[in-house]
């Protein structure tokens, strides 16, 4: 689905910080009825069995949370933590685990929830990891998906936005675990005149 940024800017200087300016990329109100819509062709593919919602933490949290509230039925969660970014806005294209999942994904219908789809070598990780463990189905579904940043051959069944190439925060993604609490997601871009940092 095409994004369109509206006019709305907030500037941001906490302490000694850069000035940071967010600008509004996707609203609220279009996250909730784009989740609304990915929870029905979730629903229509799985109608009456149990869904096992795998979040990847911490990204993942805001919409895992009322993903599961617009899905309906039988929903169970469970979470894992990688990492695969540095501090700030820089991947360090390592995925390491820091936390496992709480219980067994064996035979049941699993769906990955995941913030942001950016190179993919998270989520090849983790299609590769929960593979081996033998789910019934295994699904993905995420919110944003930068397209061009691609490297692994990964692809999510369920994507709510094609986003490009810029950094963003908000609806739980951070800027060094600030902004996961904004409403919408936002670009941020770092100096006085906004001029953003990772322009590849
Ligand atoms: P990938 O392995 O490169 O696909 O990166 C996935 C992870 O990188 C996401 O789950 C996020 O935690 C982080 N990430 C990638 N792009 C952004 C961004 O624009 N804002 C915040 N986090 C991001």
């Amino acid at each position: 689905m095409p994004t369109k940024a509206t006019k709305r800017t907030a500037r941001v200087k906490p302490g000694q910080r850069e000035e940071e300016t967010l600008r509004v990329l996707i609203s609220h109100k279009r996250i909730r009825e784009r989740v609304r819509q990915m929870a029905q062709d979730i629903r229509r593919d799985f109608p009456n069995e149990p869904v096992h919602l795998v979040g990847v933490l911490k990204g993942s949290v805001l919409f895992l949370a009322d993903l599961a509230r617009e899905l309906g039925g039988e929903v169970s969660f469970d979470f894992i933590s990688v990492s695969s970014y540095g501090k700030g806005m820089d991947s360090t294209g390592e995925v390491k685990m820091n936390k496992d999942l709480d219980v067994s994904i064996e035979g049941r219908s699993v769906l990955v929830v995941e913030d942001i789809l950016d190179t993919g070598l998270t989520l090849k990780y983790l299609l590769r990891l929960f593979e081996e463990r033998k789910p019934k189905h295994l699904r993905v579904a995420v919110l944003l998906d930068k397209v061009e940043r691609r490297i692994a051959d990964v692809k999510a069944d369920y994507t709510g936005f094609v986003i490009p190439n810029e950094f963003v925060v908000g609806y739980g993604l951070d800027y060094d675990e600030r902004y996961r609490n904004l409403p919408d997601v936002c670009v941020v871009r770092l100096g006085p005149r906004g001029k953003t940092k990772i322009e590849a």
